[in-house]
């Protein structure tokens, strides 16, 4: 038995022990949306829980390209956050530049390898040590409709072909509503852009122009059409779209003042956050011609690399709590998308997340899986943006025609 003096004495060893693992973790992303930030804050608990200190570090913007300009500047001058929202080959490019922190313990100890799917590992590792820890997966090849406009204009169901979507479209106007509920941002034009280039050319024409940037492809008579197919959308939406942030537009949709999205799934946790229920108030549907493809696009948190022992204690727990049971649940009911983590439990899931997860496995082998573009999931920097402007530019100004469309984005894909 230990007398009351030595007992006295452990227990404040104990304190002091934990009190001595206990860190800070400042963490960068760009969740402010509603349901963005009530899944982040999910995380945030999960960490305080661990007796942890939650810097949050958001930089606002949808798509997060305001996020990497800021996190460029705090690594330039050598003080990086603990973690931050960075996903496909943007990870490769931070670790060959020898700043993220080598993760393979918490890997290890955690079982990853044998929890993740392999295409989502080998993005998180770099020359074959994790660097970075998968949140879940989005689809982005979807399409929101609110329910009640659909049935006032007399549109049964989602179309499925673009066809069909044009002519429940203009039901719609008739109707006296805005059809096409988008934000007019180049990263949500890119989002639209490469659900219809899915749409009409299919999942190995997607890999061949949008991956790949086959200029055979990026030039060819299905390019041209999608493109067409692109335009004609723009005159569904309405005149204030230009600038308008992704959760507005998703606002509309909510509200009945517009009929269609198209977005990936984070749009499901604003519909979640107002308390509208799918197949109810409003359906979730791939986006036309899309049914048997899934356009991906992972979140992960790039760790990096700390000096101060407590600090990298704090973002070791991080990054097992990011890939915990737990967090992928409750997070994931928020934010709209499925857990990364293998044989997960879908029973509190909704039917737009048990879709998602059955053409996720299906779609992986069909060949129909292929990386979102438009969300840092497939190429390198340098081309994704300047494939955005281009398609941007098209999008703004009407007076591009198709044919110099198709050229300019041609000639952006070969950006090096
Ligand atoms: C991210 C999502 C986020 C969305 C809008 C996407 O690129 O993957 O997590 O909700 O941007 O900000």
């Amino acid at each position: 038995m230990l007398k009351l003096s030595q007992m006295a004495t452990a227990v404040a060893l104990v304190v002091a022990g934990s009190a001595a693992m206990a860190g800070e973790v400042e963490v960068l992303h760009w969740w402010t949306s509603g349901g963005e930030a009530k899944s982040v804050g999910e995380l945030k608990k999960i960490m305080q829980g661990k007796g942890h200190t939650w810097k949050d570090f958001a930089v606002a913007g949808g798509g997060g390209d305001n996020a990497m300009t800021v996190l460029k500047s705090r690594v330039v001058a050598g003080n990086p956050p603990a973690a931050a929202q960075i996903k496909g080959p943007a990870i490769q490019e931070w670790a060959s530049e020898g700043v993220l922190a080598n993760l393979d313990a918490t890997a290890k100890a955690e079982k990853w390898d044998e929890l993740l799917p392999k295409v989502v590992a080998d993005v998180m590792k770099y020359k074959g040590n994790y660097v970075a820890a998968p949140v879940n997966v989005h689809r982005v090849n979807w399409m929101w409709a609110n329910k009640a406009v659909l049935d006032a204009a007399g549109v049964k169901s989602a179309p499925k072909t673009w066809d069909e979507f044009f002519k429940a479209a203009d039901a719609v106007k008739k109707a006296g509503k805005i059809a096409v509920a988008h934000g007019g941002q180049n990263w949500q034009d890119f989002t639209t852009f490469e659900s219809v280039v899915l749409g009409v050319g299919g999942a190995k024409f997607y890999n061949d122009a949008l991956v790949k940037l086959d200029q055979k492809a990026l030039t060819s008579a299905t390019m041209t059409k999608s493109l067409e197919t692109f335009r004609k959308i723009k005159s569904y939406t309405d005149a204030a779209s230009p600038g308008r942030d992704w959760n507005l537009a998703t606002a509309m949709v909510i509200k009945g003042d517009a009929a269609f999205q198209f977005m990936g799934d984070w749009a499901k946790g604003e519909f979640a956050a107002a308390g509208k229920t799918p197949g109810k108030d409003y359906v979730c549907a791939a986006a036309p011609g899309t049914a048997n493809a899934y356009t991906f696009n992972v979140d992960s948190f790039a760790m990096f690399k700390l000096k101060d022992a407590n600090a990298q204690k704090a973002q070791a727990d991080l990054a097992a709590a990011i890939m915990g049971t737990e967090f992928q649940e409750v997070f994931n009911l928020n934010k709209g998308s499925i857990p990364v983590r293998l044989n997960m439990k879908m029973d509190k899931f909704d039917d737009c997340a048990k879709l998602s997860t059955k053409d996720f496995v299906d779609t992986a082998k069909t060949g129909g899986l292929v990386p979102s573009v438009a969300h840092g999931m497939a190429i390198k920097p340098a081309a994704e943006g300047a494939i955005k402007d281009a398609v941007s530019q098209f999008w703004n100004d009407d007076k591009i025609s198709v044919a110099d469309g198709v050229k300019n984005i041609a000639k952006a894909a070969a950006t090096k």
